[in-house]
């Protein structure tokens, strides 16, 4: 039986949502393979075409999103109810529980059943307006947040991260069998961290037995969205809260993220 205040609620998040033309989730059985890297660079390179985009961070334990976007330390207010995003650009707005609560209060509210209501009202109190691009930022694993988005978004589509070695493809494997289970359309697999650019020469160096990713792809019969390559510079830019694109241009990284996007829109409704 569902309560009228949770009617209400579902209401008001699909209201929201029914003004959002694409949604993703980026997700990955495992942590730390680049999942918000990807969200972030994602986001920001559909902005800085043109689209107007939404980046969630619904990573309630380890919210990097605010941090990598050079956003941390500002707070998103409530107005007459509804949250308003933080400007990262013209385009592109971001929110995240990091820019809502303090860490004590995210620390109680992401305890248990309280989870599922949280991220309820992150997809129903937000005032987004219309855009063409939602992207949102999972945690590591198949966890209540990811099956909340699921069961709460009916036409999401998941973006799979990963990375070469062996031990992420076993989890991301995981994670595509829970997908499979809830239904959810699969943009495609992203292979991160995938062969390294040399610092001292910029030559890619095969780190990691490369291709995982792609055979993992071809295992399901999804798309391989590409593969982007260990880069040191980026993890000093996202230390300085700086996305990996201005001053980049000819980085591999950044072509990388370019075909990447080009396919996402292409498998977009604009
Ligand atoms: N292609 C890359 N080249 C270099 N560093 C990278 C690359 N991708 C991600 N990183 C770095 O690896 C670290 C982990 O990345 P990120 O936080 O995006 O992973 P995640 O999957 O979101 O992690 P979590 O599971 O904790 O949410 C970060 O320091 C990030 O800057
Ligand atoms: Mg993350
Ligand atoms: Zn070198």
């Amino acid at each position: 039986m569902e309560f009228p205040d949770q009617i209400a609620k579902k209401a008001k998040i699909r209201d929201t949502m029914a003004l959002i033309k694409n949604k993703f989730l980026v997700l990955s059985g495992k942590g730390g393979v680049g999942k918000s890297t990807v969200a972030v660079h994602l986001s920001v390179a559909l902005s800085e075409r043109g689209f107007l985009t939404g980046l969630l961070d619904i990573d309630l334990h380890g919210p990097s999103i605010p941090k990598m976007m050079g956003l941390s330390g500002q707070k998103i207010a409530a107005e007459g109810g509804l949250l308003k995003p933080l400007t990262y650009n013209e385009n592109l707005r971001a929110v995240s529980m990091a820019s809502i609560l303090d860490d004590q209060e995210t620390a109680v509210i992401w305890r248990g059943p309280r989870k599922g209501g949280a991220i309820r009202q992150l997809l129903g109190d937000v005032f987004w307006g219309p855009l063409d691009f939602l992207v949102i930022d999972a945690p590591p694993g198949t966890g209540d947040e990811s099956l909340s988005i699921a069961q709460l978004i009916p036409d999401v589509r998941a973006i799979v991260v990963t990375t070469p070695q062996q031990v992420a493809i076993q989890d991301v494997r995981r994670s595509l069998q829970f997908l499979d289970k809830v239904s959810l359309v699969i943009v495609g697999v992203i292979e991160n961290m995938s062969g390294l650019i040399c610092p001292h020469c910029r030559q890619e160096i095969d780190l990691f037995k490369q291709g995982g990713g792609e055979a993992l792809a071809r295992e399901w019969g999804v798309p391989f969205l590409g593969k982007i390559p260990l880069d040191p510079n980026l993890v000093s830019e996202a230390d300085a809260g700086r996305p990996y694109f201005k001053g980049h241009e000819g980085s591999a990284v950044v072509q990388a993220f370019n075909r990447i996007v080009d396919e996402v829109i292409r498998q977009s409704r604009l």
